[in-house]
């Protein structure tokens, strides 16, 4: 081989294959496929990795930012007459949204859009 191999998977298709002519068994070959195989699952993972973090993560830790900004002083642990973390995990995602949309949180969730307050929601009961 005069040039280096041009890849991680084609260095070890090369190695698997030199081994292969060499000996001329199946086992070898068994090697270099599952060789190839591991390589090309490799390359896989890597770019599922390298993608950034799917669209329910980045919701979630929005999601919890905000609750940590504008809830938690009240509600973790709860002031008054206000309901504690677990009360308001007990609570439906819609009933979360109704009370910061028209019911008694409306103030403190001024500014938020119908996305962030649906991510608290979900954030706060887990559904
Ligand atoms: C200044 C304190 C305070 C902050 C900040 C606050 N809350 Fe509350 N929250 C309360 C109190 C007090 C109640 C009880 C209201 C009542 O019973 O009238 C309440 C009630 C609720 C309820 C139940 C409403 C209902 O219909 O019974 C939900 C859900 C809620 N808060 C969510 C939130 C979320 C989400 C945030 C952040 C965006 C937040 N709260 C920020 C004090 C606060």
């Amino acid at each position: 081989m005069a040039k280096p191999p041009a890849s991680p998977l084609l260095h070890i298709g090369a190695v698997g294959y030199f081994g292969a002519s060499q000996t001329d068994n199946g086992d070898m070959r068994m090697k270099f496929v599952a060789g190839v195989a591991l390589a090309l699952a490799a390359v896989l993972a890597g770019q599922a990795l390298g993608q950034t973090a799917p669209p329910a993560d980045a919701q979630r830790a929005r999601a919890e930012a905000i609750f940590k900004e504008r809830c938690k002083d009240c509600h973790d642990p709860a002031v008054e007459r206000a309901p504690s973390r677990e009360e308001l995990a007990a609570k439906t995602p819609e009933a979360i949204i109704a009370a910061l949309t028209t019911g008694p949180m409306t103030p403190v969730a001024e500014g938020l859009t119908p996305q962030d307050k649906q991510a608290i929601a979900a954030y706060l009961t887990g559904r």
